[in-house]
């Protein structure tokens, strides 16, 4: 199976991303490493421990990874998670402890273990784990596999400014490091996750699927509830699952291997990923930039993981 470490930020998405991957034989989840972002650490911590009790994965190491984005205050989003920053049915404060040793340790340590090339960071929170990872350990560059990330946006621009995607607005800076960094990077931007809009009948469908999957409809339902009263779209774009779900079924996915650079400074537009879609500067291509899904196949995987989660 494909080795990963989930760096995350839960928020509703992150959670489903979580249950996908821990429902998929593909995969081998080392570790999950929280961060700061929908919410403040404490609570992404608390989040990604609950999430892995309710999967029944009480042996997964979580570690806490950084408080704060490398440059300035945080900036978070209860107003879309709400104040849990995981709303819906609340789960039981969880029994299973974080890990004593730091997120970005962890991070370092499990590359420099493993073989290189043999294991994918998907991340799909704020990049200041990982950015301050390779601040400390760029040797790490050469041996990580590659990475997931969510965030930015090109053609649909941006969801927390008109011109930045949460995650990247969120530290900037550690998502030009992290750009800047010669890894192999897979994106996954707003330009794809908001074709991966939830529907009514499927919320209803995961809702039969046992505890887990009533407890992941509750979740997509606050999500859902969300982005229709302030966008009127059809339903609410599940970001995060479609990070995991690219590892498992890339097939489902397409896009273009484009040069992507960070905007850290500008007046208007800090946070922003300046795509070269259509090839008009040399730069180096630096990402896989995806744009389509298929939504049909995308809503099917997660059923049934999900399913096979709950015991189905
Ligand atoms: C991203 O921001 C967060 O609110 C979601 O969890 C997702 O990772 C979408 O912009
Ligand atoms: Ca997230």
């Amino acid at each position: 199976a494909q080795k990963i470490i989930i760096d995350t930020d839960p928020g509703q998405d992150d959670a489903v991303a979580i249950l996908l991957a821990l429902g998929s034989d593909e995969l081998d989840v080392l570790g999950i490493t929280a961060v700061a972002g929908n919410v403040p650490l404490p609570l992404t911590v608390r989040n990604a421990l609950a999430v892995c009790e309710l999967a029944g994965r009480p042996d997964l190491p979580v570690f806490a990874g950084c408080a704060a984005p490398l440059d300035g205050s945080l900036v978070t989003a209860e107003h879309v998670h709400g104040q849990t920053g995981l709303d819906g049915i609340a789960l039981p404060e969880p029994s299973i402890r974080v890990q004593d040793r730091n997120g970005v340790d962890f991070i370092i340590d499990t590359l420099r273990r493993e073989p290189a090339g043999t294991v994918t960071l998907v991340a799909v929170g704020p990049l200041t784990n990982i950015a301050t990872a390779l601040r400390h350990a760029p040797d790490i560059a050469s041996r990580v596999q590659r990475i997931v990330l969510m965030g930015g946006a090109y053609f649909e621009v941006g969801n927390v400014t008109p011109a930045a995607e949460f995650n990247i607005f969120v530290d900037p800076v550690a998502a030009a490091e992290v750009f800047a960094s010669g890894i192999d990077l897979v994106v996954i931007p707003l330009d794809v996750t908001h074709k991966a809009l939830t529907s009514p009948s499927w919320i209803e469908e995961i809702g039969r699927l046992g505890h887990v999957g009533a407890v992941a409809a509750s979740w997509t339902g606050f999500f859902e509830r969300f982005d229709r009263a302030k966008y009127g779209s059809e339903g609410a774009p599940l970001h995060d699952p479609c990070a995991v779900a690219w590892l498992i079924a890339p097939a489902l996915f397409s896009g273009r291997r484009i040069n992507v650079e960070i905007e850290t400074e500008g007046r208007w537009t800090r946070g922003m990923t300046v795509a070269d879609w259509w090839g008009v500067t040399d730069r180096r291509p630096n990402a896989l930039f995806i744009r389509d899904v298929d939504r049909d196949g995308l809503f099917r995987l997660l059923s049934e993981r999900i399913a096979r989660l709950a015991g189905l």
